[in-house]
């Protein structure tokens, strides 16, 4: 009895002497940490570790409206605890709403007044948020909205903006890296007069298909868990598996012609470079808020954590049968198989409707956000998260600039790229360190990437009262306190 006592405590003064460790050199920084979680995850980001069959990519059902009246929507949400075989025979314990993994498709239209019903059925608490939706700060869905188990909520919003490829996740404080890898997240999709009038694919789920993209790290045993290792916390749970749609390499049965592709990198943390391996090019149309005025051709797209793309991509050369994979990185992850010839001919159209460029001279006020630390002390502006604090306060309708800088220092694999997201307000790109956005960044955002020392400056109007978070869309780095409020005041 007194001997087992003993390797008790003995094991205890272990345990708080690493955790001590931890933090000290999470305080001085030395330039190699140890590694001191038990799974040593590898280095490879981009390699598949797990071998599976190709299996058909699964399209997330579209979400039935039960409201009768053509100008309401009532959708019903249920987060739940789950079990997936993303390896066939290998079980694993996941988290979905109203399935197994991942949610359906909310496709809404603008004008229209939707309510959720959102039911939390899991262990802990959650929140939902419309990521990239234009809503009152109380019906956001952010670390105040705290749904406790058993318990629902119903947000009600009008839908306001132009079509666009939306998500939707949770948000709890200090919990959204978990609950988003074990499958938390699916699409928001505001179609209007424009996505109907374009002559783009708009056949959902043949010719306009959704691709969610993840990565995993998956156990010996196929299974995923959440823990992190120290290099997690630095950089973010970086998976060396991609998921499409929740599938391990997934195949699509493509039209031999014009297809439309919504791309959403809804990883924790990495940034996703996307190409096809017989290098065609394609056409980016739409970004984060909506569509870009002019297409913008490109033979590789950069994706950073929760930014979205649609891309239309011509199939019409492939023959009968011939496959084409997309990459990450150089590494392939999903294969397009071309069936019959499309019955339509599609061009890419030029009639995209113009985008108001907004002033800066418009702007009240600028305002400076540096995301700054690294691993448990990842901040902005010198402070972490704190839900009892207002860090920025601002007055409704007022257009302002907000200049983002990257001030942090190496994670694991070398500096540092930071995605920036904004909650209540879509923004444009005003320059990069002194230069226009690419082409592909002349649009609507919410989410921009910022490199290593860059300066990034958006500009936005606040048109919705209440209280909205802006962090690191790194999911780990959220959940860290790389994250702070500001306040919308009527
Ligand atoms: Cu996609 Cu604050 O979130
Ligand atoms: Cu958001
Ligand atoms: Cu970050």
């Amino acid at each position: 009895m007194k001997k087992n006592f003993g390797i008790l405590i003995a094991g205890f003064i272990i345990i708080l002497g690493v955790s001590i460790l931890f933090f000290v050199q999470g305080r001085d920084m030395p330039g190699q940490l140890p590694d001191l979680s038990m799974k040593q995850p590898s280095d490879k980001s981009d390699n598949q570790t797990i071998a599976t069959k190709e299996s058909p990519l699964p399209i997330p059902p579209l979400l039935k409206d039960h409201n009768p009246d053509p100008n309401k929507a009532e959708f019903h949400l249920n987060a739940q605890n789950a079990t997936k075989e993303f390896v066939p025979g290998k079980k694993t314990e996941t988290m979905g709403y109203n399935g197994d993994y991942l949610g359906p498709v909310i496709r809404v239209r603008k004008g229209e007044e939707v309510s959720v019903k959102v039911k939390n059925e899991l262990d802990d608490v959650t929140t939902i948020h419309w990521h990239g939706l234009e809503v009152d700060g109380d019906q956001d869905g952010g670390p105040h909205s705290g749904i406790q188990p058993g318990e629902s909520w119903s947000p009600e919003f009008k839908i306001e903006q132009p079509a666009a490829t939306l998500w939707y996740h949770p948000h709890p404080e200090q919990e959204t890296g978990k609950q988003v890898y074990k499958g938390l997240a699916g699409l928001f999709l505001i179609e209007d007069e424009v996505s109907d009038r374009l002559d783009i694919p708009k056949e959902y789920g043949v010719d306009d298909v959704p691709l969610v993209l993840q990565d995993k790290r998956f156990n010996s045993d196929g299974g995923i868990d959440y823990s992190l290792g120290m290099r997690d916390v630095m950089n973010g749970l970086q998976g060396d598996t991609m998921l499409v749609n929740g599938a391990v390499n997934p195949f699509l049965e493509v039209p031999r012609g014009m297809m439309r592709l919504r791309l959403l990198n809804g990883s924790n943390a990495s940034v996703y470079e996307l190409n096809f391996n017989n290098h065609q090019s394609f056409h980016q149309i739409a970004s984060d808020g909506g569509f870009l005025e002019k297409p913008a051709k490109m033979d590789k797209i950069v994706l950073g954590p929760a930014e979205r793309a649609e891309i239309l991509v011509d199939f019409s050369d492939l023959k009968k049968g011939e496959t084409v994979q997309l990459n990450n990185k150089g590494s392939e992850f999903m294969k397009f198989k071309a069936k019959d010839k499309n019955s339509k001919d599609y061009t890419i159209p030029t009639n995209f409707p113009t985008i108001e460029k907004m002033d800066p001279d418009q702007a009240v006020k600028t305002r400076k956000f540096a995301f700054g630390g690294m691993g448990p002390r990842v901040n902005i502006n010198g402070k972490q998260f704190d839900a009892n604090r207002i860090d920025e306060e601002l007055k409704i309708n007022d257009t302002e600039i907000w200049e983002i800088t990257n001030e942090s220092g190496m994670g694991m694999m070398g500096e540092m790229v930071h995605p920036f997201h904004a909650h209540g307000a879509q923004f444009q790109v005003l320059d990069r360190d002194g230069n226009p956005p690419p082409a592909n960044e002349t649009g609507w955002k919410d989410t921009v990437l910022v490199h290593p020392d860059e300066k990034v400056r958006v500009i936005a109007t606040f048109k919705h009262p209440g209280d909205f978070m802006y962090h690191c869309h790194i999911l780990e780095h959220e959940d860290a306190g790389m994250m702070g409020q500001f306040k919308v005041d009527k």
